[in-house]
């Protein structure tokens, strides 16, 4: 026997040839002295049929043996049109078991309730599923398609080290211990970023390649700790044209992998208008359901909450419409309120809108005008509860975003084919750290600012917060799916960057010395971005979580529940790196 087909590819035009397939026992029923099997493998299922009086130990045949057939391909009585065999069956002439298998912890099939963490431990049964096999060939021809299109617009694709230097990308470094530099250490890559940009320095113009990024974060349903990266760096272009060829890129995927012509240009929107709009640097844009601002409703209000909001230098008050929700529960209503505050609002206030009337615990303290100016400004309709943040701005707008999402997954029946994406743009430079109360680089800091002189870095900290960042988001129906920006292409103003955002010269000079450095050769004007692979492919898969289209993930607790990684190592291991491990 050698196999002839596999079990996606037999159709009617194939009737009365003899063909030998291999699968998996997908399925079996017996029917008299007839057992019918549906056999699996990467590309579909096939029914064969045994006669039992042939063949009596395919009786025993379970879920998940593994055997090889030959036969003949006839018409089937009834077709299923479920399969895209389903006209046609096997009738065995010749039968092998190649493997026995236990009964498995999961169903292989599409639907499943196993828990994640049982899907996860025995992941070579869960990639088994079709539903994750097709994810994970979809993530293949995703990344082939950006491939052919960087390597037909003349990008090189170049590999950078995972075990490299310590930089200032924003997360937590994974550390990884020199056995032959005692007590020194290599930082496993964050991103490639600063090679890219040196590779740029050496000319190359056009760089992308596929990289495995390291973080120390805590887990999210879209962060890993592990996860892929297509990076990509261009000089001599301007941010326009450098997103021209972005969007371009990802119209080529879309025609490859989803058989899509997708819109571009895609949108721009604002930092600012993105927060104002949308609640978040990352809209989704597929819905409308938008944030409005109530300040100039309540300037003079005498309602506590308001007046206190818009004493704050950047305080705001801002509201959500939601239609139909004038019938919610107090039960639901406190679960909304929850949500504000645990993402960062101070509180919310809710409206109900019914019977032309509005009403709720705060419109005691509104007056008669400030009803009015807040009907018409929301444009009220019979049956819709108002949401109301009041506080810092982007803490409130933050807030509301959040509570927008949640209605949108809770009332709202998207199309799971609309796709819209929006560039993001016009980010400030820098932000607060709220905790050490330090000017902190929002995107990283090799992003260029979109100021006209170096001297405009030297002013004091509420100047520097105004600056904007050439820097912009790929943003996809919420997600965040690629960050970039123009970079800083000159040696002082690199200096002075650091210099912000708190080393030292000294630091400067051991860290980043090298780079800066690097600076003095004729760099040239440089720019790119990083798409999280991941992230993409599980939008495009229709995943829920980018653990859908990785083959062996961690789970929420940083674990692989597989491998049980990380694990204790050997004492002598642990020497051999000069490193001893204190009971805490
Ligand atoms: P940034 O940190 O924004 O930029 O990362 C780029 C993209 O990578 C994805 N991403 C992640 N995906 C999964 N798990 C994570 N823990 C994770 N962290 C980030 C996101 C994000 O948009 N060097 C810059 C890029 C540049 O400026 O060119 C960088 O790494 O989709």
């Amino acid at each position: 026997m050698k196999r002839t087909h596999n079990n996606g590819q037999l159709r009617i035009e194939n009737i009365n040839q003899e063909v030998s397939l291999i699968g998996w026992v997908s399925k079996k029923r017996n029917f008299g002295s007839i057992i019918f099997v549906d056999l699996r493998d990467r590309y579909g299922i096939t029914q064969v049929v045994f006669d039992e009086s042939k063949f009596p130990l395919a009786n025993e045949l379970r879920s998940e043996f593994l055997i090889e057939i030959s036969g003949q391909v006839v018409e089937r009585k009834d077709y299923n049109p479920k399969l895209a065999t389903g006209e046609i069956e096997v009738i065995v002439s010749e039968f092998k078991l190649i493997n026995k298998s236990k009964q498995t912890p999961l169903l292989i099939q599409d639907n499943t309730d196993a828990l994640e963490e049982t899907r996860m431990k025995y992941r070579y049964l869960d990639l088994r599923r079709p539903i994750m096999q097709e994810r994970l060939i979809k993530r293949a021809k995703i990344v082939k398609a950006m491939h052919h299109y960087l390597d037909s617009h003349d990008f090189i694709e170049v590999e950078t080290p995972m075990l490299t230097k310590s930089t200032p990308e924003g997360s937590r470094e994974y550390l990884v211990p020199s056995r032959v530099h005692p007590g020194e250490f290599y930082a496993l890559a964050q991103s490639p970023q600063i090679f890219k940009q040196m590779l740029m320095i050496s000319g190359f113009e056009r760089y992308y390649q596929i990289a495995r990024c390291f973080r120390d974060e805590d887990l999210r349903a879209d962060r890993q700790l592990d996860f892929t990266q297509v990076d990509i760096e261009t000089s001599f272009l301007d941010e326009i044209e450098f997103q021209t060829i972005i969007e371009e890129m990802v119209h080529h995927v879309f025609k490859e992998v989803m058989d899509m012509d997708i819109q571009i240009p895609f949108e721009r929107i604002p930092f600012d208008k993105a927060m104002n709009l949308y609640g978040s640097d990352k809209p989704d844009t597929r819905f409308e359901m938008k944030l409005h601002d109530l300040v100039d409703v309540f300037q003079d209000s005498t309602f506590k909450v308001f007046q206190q909001a818009l004493t704050l230098k950047n305080g705001t008050i801002k509201a959500i419409v939601l239609h139909e929700g004038a019938s919610s529960t107090r039960k639901e209503i406190d679960g909304y309120t929850d949500i504000i505050k645990k993402n960062g609002g101070t509180g919310l206030v809710t409206l109900k809108y019914q019977d032309n009337q509005l009403s709720g615990s705060a419109i005691k303290f509104f007056t008669e005008s400030e009803i009015e100016q807040l009907i018409n400004t929301l444009g009220l309709t019979e049956n819709d509860l108002v949401c109301i943040v009041s506080g810092p701005w982007e803490k409130s707008c933050n807030a509301l975003g959040t509570l927008r999402t949640h209605f949108r997954d809770k009332f709202l029946d998207i199309d799971k084919n609309l796709f819209n994406f929006a560039w993001v743009t016009e980010f400030p430079m820098f932000e607060l750290d709220e905790e050490s109360n330090k000017i902190v680089a929002r995107h990283h800091p090799f992003t260029r600012p979109d100021i006209s002189d170096i001297s405009e870095l030297y002013k004091d900290t509420e100047g520097l917060l105004e600056i904007k960042a050439i820097a912009y988001d790929l943003v996809l129906n919420g997600f965040e799916v690629a960050g970039g920006s123009m970079r800083i292409y000159d040696g002082e103003m690199q200096s002075r960057f650091f210099e912000i955002i708190g080393f030292t010269p000294e630091q400067i000079k051991t860290r980043f010395g090298f780079f800066i450095d690097a600076f003095n050769y004729g760099t040239p004007p440089h720019g790119g971005i990083a798409f999280g692979l991941d992230r993409f492919a599980m939008i495009l898969a229709y995943g829920e979580t980018i653990r859908d289209v990785i083959a062996f993930p961690k789970n929420s607790a940083a674990r692989d529940p597989l491998t049980m990684a990380p694990s204790l190592v050997d004492e002598k291991q642990l020497k051999e790196l000069h490193l001893e491990i204190k009971e805490s």
